[in-house]
């Protein structure tokens, strides 16, 4: 907790969102690999407030759930019936004891874009100019459906917040509108809060209320303008969500460059808030970086590709690849169209080549899997190479099992390993085996049937046909000109 860290911030979720038109609660809609509360979440946990409390109402249990997911739990209050931000701010600081001493920073759960630097700076303002209430604002260029903040016109202070439905055509001109995030003294807030009225367009107890009451009540009340409108934006559509997505990924990926990142395309390339790199990382254009993926430096992904919730070692090369929860060692190549599913670690200058699907499977350092191959469950040593066209044997329709391959192994092509199945190091297989025994180590395994060639059975069988033509001008060829 640092010396201007709020007692409070009280994150507003209890609304159904009818506007997205889906059977999710609007706050658990996702960009950029969290969800819009999520986002609203993680920039007020950068205030380091004491308390943090998100209220719920619609689908209540599902957002709690969500809240609960992952190691940080987040308190929630519930709302049992959407009755406005007001009334939602109430049931707020009811889990909190009814009333809190100190600041308490009110946000909406579908402003994803808001950065918690943004909510310092209203923190700082407000302890600053010893405000009762500081709501912050911002100037759009369409105010369609925001809460105007109307000023008194001879000094400029802020007198009242007046909703769209509610609002004079007058008013409806004005573009400086309430963003929905607030800085509030704790106790004027739960004595304010008690006297906000429903006589207005909804039935509602508006939140925005609660600033004119202050001020009527002789308090100081004031505003802070957002030097970027684009980060209030509030979520209550699918285009909305799409321009919300669109303008963090923007920003996302600006952090990225700044620090050291080349993205060959920005326009095609996806980023989410969790992922993390080092410098000197390259993105090649239609790129999803997701989860917790992390960039080693020097590493090279893409083009067109789906890296989530995978470690990629420094010098590491992903190309035209899906990879899923695996671990990319230093300088290891992948792809192109390969397909990492979870569990794969591929070890320091590893392979896993074109059209290579792996799973749960140990790949030692300098080995390689260069083509057309399944390797599911299994084990691979050091500088070993896996022959084209092979599959790991792992299921046999009830269990799966593991195969082990030792280090500096030469297996053919087309070989089956049937699990489970061991083989020893240095080892040679013969191409098309199926190995269902273990193999000890420096042992060629042969497991195939023998070749057999039946000569003359095309002439004898299929007499007069193209091959049969074939093989007798290649016969002739051979006893020269006759
Ligand atoms: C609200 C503000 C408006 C502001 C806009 C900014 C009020 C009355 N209006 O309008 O001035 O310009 O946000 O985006 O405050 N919620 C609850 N319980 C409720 C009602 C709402 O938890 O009973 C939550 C919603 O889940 C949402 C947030 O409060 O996260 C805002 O509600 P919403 O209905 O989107 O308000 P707006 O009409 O956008
Ligand atoms: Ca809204």
């Amino acid at each position: 907790m640092s010396a201007t860290s709020p007692a409070a911030v009280v994150v507003l979720a209890a609304g159904e969102g009818t506007r997205m038109k889906s059977k999710t609660p609007k706050v658990l809609h996702e960009i950029s690999g969290r969800s819009l509360v999520g986002h609203v979440v993680a920039a007020a946990r950068e205030l380091e407030p004491q308390h943090l409390v998100v209220v719920v109402g619609h689908a209540s249990e599902q957002v709690t759930a969500h809240l609960n997911a992952g190691d940080a739990p987040v308190r929630t209050a519930f709302q049992a019936e959407q009755n406005g931000t007001g009334h939602a701010v109430r049931m707020g600081l009811e889990e909190l004891g009814g009333s809190v001493d100190g600041t308490v920073i009110v946000v909406c759960g579908d402003t994803p874009l808001l950065s918690g630097g943004t909510l310092g700076a209203l923190a700082a303002t407000h302890a600053a100019d010893a405000n009762a209430v500081t709501v912050l604002t911002a100037e759009v260029p369409d105010s369609t459906g925001y809460g105007r903040i109307v000023r008194d016109p001879a000094t400029g202070a802020v007198t009242e917040i007046v909703e769209h439905k509610d609002a004079t055509d007058e008013q409806r001109a004005i573009r400086e509108i309430n963003s929905g995030v607030f800085a509030f003294d704790g106790s004027l807030l739960a004595d304010a809060l008690g006297k906000v009225r429903t006589d207005n367009s909804q039935g509602e107890e508006y939140l925005t209320d609660v600033l004119s009451i202050l001020r009527e009540a002789g308090h100081r009340v004031g505003a802070s303008v957002a030097g970027d409108h684009r980060e209030i934006l509030g979520i209550n559509n699918r285009l909305q969500l799409a321009e919300a997505r669109r303008l963090l990924n923007e920003r996302l990926l600006e952090r990225a460059m700044l620090a050291g990142v080349t993205i060959v395309d920005p326009a095609s390339t996806l980023i989410d808030a969790t992922v993390t790199y080092e410098r000197d990382a390259l993105v090649h254009p239609g790129t999803q970086l997701l989860g917790s993926t992390h960039l080693g430096e020097d590493s090279e992904v893409g083009p067109n590709s789906r890296i989530e919730d995978t470690l990629v070692g420094p010098g590491a090369r992903i190309d035209n690849t899906v990879t899923l929860s695996a671990e990319i060692g230093p300088g290891a190549t992948v792809g192109p169209y390969a397909y990492l599913r979870p569990g794969t670690r591929l070890g320091v200058r590893s392979k896993a080549g074109t059209y290579v699907e792996m799973k749960n499977a140990t790949i030692g350092e300098g080995t390689k899997v260069p083509h057309l191959s399944y390797v599911g469950d299994a084990t691979i040593g050091d500088h070993t190479n896996i022959g084209a066209a092979s599959v790991f044997v792992n299921y046999d329709g009830v269990a799966k099992h593991h195969t082990t391959i030792g280090s500096h192994c030469r297996t053919g092509s087309d070989n089956m390993f049937v699990a489970p199945v061991t083989v020893g190091d240095g080892v040679y297989t013969a191409a098309g085996s199926v190995i269902t025994k273990d193999v000890p180590s420096g042992s060629l395994a042969v497991a195939r049937g023998q070749q057999r060639n039946i000569e003359g059975w095309v002439a004898r069988k299929r007499p007069g046909s193209a091959a049969a033509q074939a093989a007798q001008a290649s016969s002739q060829g051979a006893d020269g000109e006759s």
